[in-house]
This record gives C-alpha cells, sequence and structure tokens, in this order.
C-alpha cells in the first residue's frame, strides 16, 4: 500500500460509524495513545450519570440492585463479546497487578513441587517486578526468556522453557512495546504438555485481536479494560479462570465479597462457588459502569472486524513510515507479519523522547517507551486513516521532511 488517500480508506471503513461513538478531542488533535488510555465512549459519560442519579435515588439499596454481581455480570459480557469465553469464567475487579499477583500465587500454590517461574526480558514491568517479588517470597528461580525486541518470541524460544521444573510462565498476548504476539494456542498446549501453567496478561490485546479463550483452551488470564475496552483512567481489570480450576485454585486473599453467605457475616471464610471466588472486595461501581459501557461497544463492533480494521491502521503506518520516515533516520519497531502484531506499533528513533515531546506540543499524541520508540495506537473503533496520516505527515516535518 502507497500513500493510499487516506479519507478513500476512511470512506471505506465499515467501523467508520464508531468514531461518531465517542466523545470528540479537542479540535486538531490527533489521538495515537488509545492503547494506553481508551478515549471515552459517550455511552460511559451517560451512564456514570445514570449510575450517580441511582446512587443519590436508591443510596444503600443500590446494592439491592444489581450492584452487588455487577464484576460477575460485566465479567460475563467481556467474556462473550471481547474474549471468547464462556459464562462465569470473568471477572471484573481490582487492577490487572493486583489480578496477576493473586491469580499467579493461587497458580504456583498447585505446583510447589517446581521451583521455576518464566517471563521475558521485555515484558511489561508490572509482569516482571511481580515475577521478581513472587520469587524472592518463594524462592523460587527466574528463568529470563530473551525475545527479539521487534519480531517477539518464537516458538522455540517457548518451548525451551517447559521443562519439569517450570510452575508458571507469565506472557503478555501482545508484548506492550513492539506489539508482537504470540499464538496462545500453541503456547498453551504446549504449558500443559510440560504439566505447567501459563497466565496471560491480555492488556495489550483485549479489544483489538481475538483472544478465544475457550477454543485456545487458556487456563489464567488477566487484563485491563482502560487501554482498547475503553473503560476509563484506571477503570477495573478483568481476571478468567478456567471454570475447571476456579474453586481447585485457592485465590490468596479471602476477602468478603468471594464468602458464600456475604450477608451472614458468618465466623469463618467459605469460598462461594466458581469466579465469584475470586472477588476480594467492594466494586467501585462507577467505574466498573464506565468500563461496561467500553466493554459493550466493543462488544457491538465484533472482534473479527476491529481485528481487520487494527491490520488496515497498521498497515498503513508501516507503509508510511516506510515511505516517509525511513529515509529520515526511523525504523520499525513491531514485526512487519500482521498476523504477529496487535494493534499498535513502535516507531524507533534515537530522539524519541524529544520527538515525543515535540509531537505532543503540536496535538499529536503518541507515547514514548524507553528508550528509542515513539510508540503509536492505532484504536480500531475511534481512529481514522486521516489520524494516522495527519500524525505521521508532523513526524515526517519535525525530522526536516517535506510533502
Ligand atoms: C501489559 C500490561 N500489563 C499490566 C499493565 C498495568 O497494570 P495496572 O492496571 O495494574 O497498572 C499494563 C499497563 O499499561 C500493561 O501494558
Amino acid at each position: 500500500m502507497r500513500t493510499t488517500d487516506p479519507r478513500a480508506l476512511d470512506s471505506a471503513d465499515p467501523l467508520a460509524r464508531f468514531r461518531d461513538r465517542f466523545v470528540p478531542t479537542e479540535p486538531g488533535l490527533v489521538y495515537l495513545d488509545g492503547n494506553s488510555l481508551g478515549r471515552p465512549p459517550k455511552s460511559a459519560i451517560d451512564r456514570v450519570a445514570a449510575i450517580t442519579e441511582t446512587w443519590s435515588r436508591r443510596l444503600i439499596r443500590g446494592w439491592e440492585d444489581g450492584w452487588l454481581e455487577l464484576p460477575l455480570i460485566v465479567g460475563d459480557q467481556l467474556a462473550a463479546g471481547v474474549l471468547g469465553a464462556e459464562p462465569g469464567t470473568v471477572a471484573v475487579t481490582d487492577s490487572t497487578t493486583v489480578n496477576l499477583y493473586r491469580v499467579a500465587v493461587a497458580a504456583l500454590d498447585t505446583r510447589t513441587e517446581r521451583r521455576t517461574v518464566v517471563v521475558e526480558r521485555s515484558e511489561f514491568p508490572t509482569d516482571r517486578y511481580i515475577v521478581e517479588g513472587l520469587a524472592r517470597e518463594r524462592d523460587l528461580d527466574i528463568r529470563w526468556l530473551h525475545g527479539d525486541p521487534v519480531e517477539g518470541l518464537t516458538s522455540d524460544d517457548i518451548n525451551s522453557c517447559f521443562d519439569d521444573d517450570t510452575a508458571l510462565l507469565i506472557l503478555s498476548a501482545v508484548n506492550y512495546r513492539s506489539a508482537a504476539t504470540v499464538d496462545i494456542g500453541a503456547v498453551t498446549d504446549a504449558a500443559r504438555a510440560a504439566g505447567a501453567l501459563v497466565l496471560w496478561d491480555l492488556s495489550h490485546a483485549a479489544g483489538s485481536i481475538p483472544v478465544n479463550l475457550t477454543s485456545n483452551g487458556v487456563d489464567l488470564a488477566v487484563g485491563c479494560t482502560y487501554k482498547y475496552l475503553n473503560g476509563g483512567p484506571g477503570a477495573p481489570a478483568f481476571l478468567y479462570v478456567r471454570p475447571e480450576l476456579q474453586d481447585q485454585l485457592r485465590p490468596p486473599v479471602q476477602g468478603w465479597f468471594a464468602q458464600a453467605q456475604q450477608f451472614e457475616m458468618g465466623p469463618r471464610f467459605q469460598r462461594r462457588a466458581g469466579i465469584g471466588g475470586w472477588l476480594v472486595g467492594t466494586p467501585g461501581i462507577i467505574a466498573l459502569t464506565a468500563a461496561q459501557a467500553g466493554i459493550e461497544v466493543v462488544a457491538e463492533a465484533g472482534i473479527d472486524a476491529i481485528r481487520a480494521k487494527g491490520i488496515a491502521l497498521t498497515e498503513f503506518a508501516i507503509a508510511l513510515l516506510d515511505e516517509w520516515l525511513a529515509p529520515l533516520g526511523c525504523s520499525l519497531g513491531a514485526p512487519r507479519d500482521p498476523a504477529r502484531r496487535g494493534a499498535h506499533i513502535s516507531i524507533r528513533h534515537p530522539d524519541a523522547r524529544r520527538l515525543t515531546r515535540e509531537l505532543i506540543d503540536r496535538l499529536v499524541i503518541p507515547d514514548y517507551r524507553a528508550p528509542d520508540s515513539i510508540r503509536v495506537g492505532l484504536s480500531p473503533l475511534s481512529t481514522s486513516f486521516e489520524d494516522v496520516h495527519r500524525g505521521l505527515t508532523t513526524l515526517r516535518e519535525l525530522l526536516g521532511g517535506s510533502g
């Protein structure tokens, strides 16, 4: 694809109508960071207003109107509409970091005879920090995977990490910097064959690529709702536990929202069956309501159409990068094969930090990822081809190129 007219691409885009579902940006702004913080859906604003009104009117009685089960109701919507998972497998609760820790502890408790936990060197920091903390607490060995910084992990890299000492692999389905993906089903099968578990971090995958948790046989996963799911800053995260494991694994935090007869205030903890047994404490209903609105928009558009648009947007950005920016010192920091790439790309340049700042000064908003990447998020429901064209035109101008 070479310098195709972005307006022609936008008019042929079957998801173009979804851009109106988001609160408009300030005039002239090009937002290329929906993979860090998604834009607000208009419905989220309305729903937050409505839930606030309910709070004012119903007060404590709101808990009897469905608030108590909201983490699981929204979990079912996310499971069916986005994650390819069965009802009763997802809870929307707490933060990704806290969920990672809780699920990892429960997983490791089922493999105490094994001493190795695996994580990639270029994994998102919170995942690495959690692994380091767990290794210290439990005297485990860490096996570091060294995937290619652009192309990511090969199946050989991954297969070689499993042996009879491997308890758990924590891995992002889409790498936060390079957008490199892995084959979720193949990794899950390899782990299972070796008697290990995989805990997937779906933060950059949920709402950008199909993850098909049930058909891929996934055991455990967590992820954010504030990125491609447009749930709002700090929106509650999700956790997925395969039905067979939900009662077998023991979450380490025994909070009262996981108690079978919660309001009997009983003397002893008795965990409720199913995914509800993975809840902890009082959910943030206002934030959860905003997240629900974001999830509904994604589910309505459909993950296959979203994936197709994510590929088209990233292909368009890469074509412009090759034509305009590569001669000016930039290189692609994401896989060229669209099947191996999520919905963002990294543009590498030695002055990436300064360039990102200058882009933001000119109302083009990507983000900088140390040491040399301008990360360009192409959120399929809210980003247009015109946005990509305008954003990369500005970068070309900053680099001294001309149209
Ligand atoms: C892969 C990945 N995991 C986890 C997180 C963050 O988790 P939390 O919501 O707990 O800050 C992010 C945030 O950008 C992320 O990219």
